[in-house]
């Protein structure tokens, strides 16, 4: 039996289109999904879209859309840029389909027969965009909301179903305590022991005066608050499409989710509602919450609400999807902010992909085409001897990758791996197999240039989780039959592929054919200075 490994993006707000800062999330669970895969795991890659609430509703009105006709319209959305940023998923959640209403019905009610719901007031501020209530303390002048700086928070004083989250305080506390590693990076951990230790109220899990969502089981005047049901999509997506809709059901093969991948802004939602909610209904706690930051343009978030987005479906359309899911794993640290500049984006991919990697597959493919008749020189890469400086490069990241794939450090593995793409093109011009050539070394000549070239296809292997497109182009040229998308063929699992000399001696090469077009700065950014 093959390990499992489940993993979750957000399930995101239709309130529009997905902006960039999604696609951001989805890339890299995605990105993780393909390493499980490549690593022999059957793997749950579970997406979708979180649909109720007040900020639908009201988005759906101004739209002059009945709510459930704008939210098909906007999750075929996301789907339709899922498909062009080459994002397999296995699972596309919604909150609004019939078989959620069951488990999050079923849900309720454990938690219902568990004592730990009951009917309160509820006043404060709320911000409409996050679906939360804010502390007076956190609002800024003119009570704006802290994320959605342009927008006020609004007074609500209503009778509202509470959720008993202060009674499960010291067991989340104890939980944090045997489970270090539980939330990720460690400074989001320590800021949610911190939240914890100041004490934890209880909240509100329902709503009057809201049409947009599952009636209340046992009260149908009120509504459920909107994340109450959306965390329970998690749940709902682990059924097969056969399954009857139950909480037996859903968790039989893939719970606990191994993973979730959450932006810092919905880290509370995750790091305590949720387990605490988990805990009331006798289910286990997920494996591991990764919280990374924001894609920020000047300084703030990007968002829909600010308006300061940008296009993920224009940025693909004119860069392409490896092009794109590259660059934002490469330069953002993973748990980090970002900035995004379109003149560092070109630099960046015209530097690593054209250049560093594209172009050094290239030259090495023209002179096999020229020296060892366009094949794989006839050179078993194990008799290369272990302190050749392309086999150390290459061995030490076939060491160290997918320790860091499994920590995220997806920008690492970019380093990495271009590290010995760059250390390739100085073997080259230092070695110059051209003069060595005419010299008669034909030996020398076929060893440098298949020491290259199989540092070329380790490259395209690791990075095949980032940019699969490429990956495949590349194990092309070098003559292999290789698809890195829908189902892994066994020879390209990583027990083989990851190896140092695995390239077959002989093997007969493809034409050279540039794989990474250089990218050229839109000319309004060219011309300034
Ligand atoms: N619907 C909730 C999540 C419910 S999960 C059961 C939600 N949706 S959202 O669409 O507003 O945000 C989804 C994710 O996108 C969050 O993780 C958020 O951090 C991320 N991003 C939104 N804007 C972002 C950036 N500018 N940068 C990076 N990610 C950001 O919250």
């Amino acid at each position: 039996m093959s390990p499992h490994f489940s993993l979750t993006t957000p399930l995101y707000y239709v309130n529009a289109l997905p902006h960039i800062g999604s696609a951001y999330t989805t890339i890299a669970a995605d990105v993780l999904a393909r390493f499980y895969r490549l690593q022999g795991y059957q793997v749950r890659f579970i997406t979708g879209t979180d649909e109720h609430g007040q900020k639908i509703e009201r988005t759906a009105q101004q739209r002059g859309l009945s709510p459930q006709a704008h939210c098909d319209e906007i999750a075929a959305g996301f789907q339709a840029l899922w498909q062009q940023l080459n994002i397999h998923y296995d699972c596309f959640s919604r909150t609004t389909s019939p078989r959620h209403q069951a488990i999050v019905n079923e849900f309720f009610q454990r938690v219902w027969d568990n004592g730990d719901i009951y009917l309160g007031q509820q006043q404060g501020w709320y911000c409409v965009e996050c679906e939360e209530f804010k502390e007076e303390r956190e609002l800024l002048e003119g009570r704006r909301c802290p994320i959605h700086v342009n927008r006020t928070v609004e007074w609500r004083d209503e009778r509202n179903y509470f959720f008993r989250l202060s009674k499960y305080q010291q067991a989340l506390l104890d939980y944090y305590a045997e489970h270090p590693d539980f939330v990720q990076p460690p400074s989001r951990r320590n800021e949610v022991l911190s939240f914890i230790e100041r004490g934890l109220q209880d909240f509100s899990i329902s709503r009057v005066n809201l049409a947009w969502g599952f009636p209340v089981p046992t009260d149908p005047e009120q509504t459920l608050y909107v994340w109450f049901d959306a965390l329970l999509g998690y749940v709902t997506a682990l059924l097969e499409p056969e399954d009857e809709p139950t909480l037996t059901n859903a968790l039989k093969t893939w719970w606990p989710i191994n993973l979730h991948i959450i932006g810092k802004d919905i880290l509370r939602f995750h790091a305590i509602s949720w387990p605490a909610m988990l805990i009331s209904a006798g289910l286990p706690l997920p494996e591991q919450i990764f919280v990374h930051g924001f894609l920020t343009k000047d300084g703030q978030k990007m968002g829909k609400s600010l308006g300061n987005t940008l296009d993920p479906f224009a940025l693909v359309a004119q860069y392409g999807a490896d092009a794109v899911r590259y660059y934002f794993m490469k330069e953002v640290e993973f748990g980090r902010d970002g900035d995004f500049s379109e003149t560092r984006f070109v630099n960046i991919l015209n530097a690593d992909l054209a250049n560093d990697l594209g172009n050094l597959l290239n030259r090495t493919l023209k002179m096999a085409w020229k020296y060892t008749d366009g094949q794989v020189p006839n050179v078993q890469g194990s008799a290369i001897p272990r302190e050749h400086p392309l086999r150390q490069l290459a061995e030490h990241l076939s060491q160290t990758y997918d320790q860091r794939y499994r920590q995220l450090a997806f920008h690492e593995v970019c380093q990495q791996a271009l590290t010995l793409a760059r250390a390739g093109n100085k073997f080259l011009d230092e070695e110059a197999p051209w003069k060595r050539y005419k010299a008669g070394e034909t030996q020398a000549v076929a060893e440098i240039l298949y020491c290259v070239l199989e540092s070329v296809r380790l490259v395209a292997y690791v990075l095949a989780p980032i940019i699969p497109q490429l990956s495949k182009a590349i194990y092309r040229q070098l003559g292999y039959n290789a698809e890195f998308n829908g189902s892994i063929a066994p020879d390209l699992l990583s027990d083989r592929q990851a190896q140092w000399g695995v390239l077959p001696a002989s093997q007969p090469l493809a034409n050279p054919e540039p794989i990474f077009q250089k990218l050229l700065l839109p000319a309004t950014l060219a011309d300034s200075p």
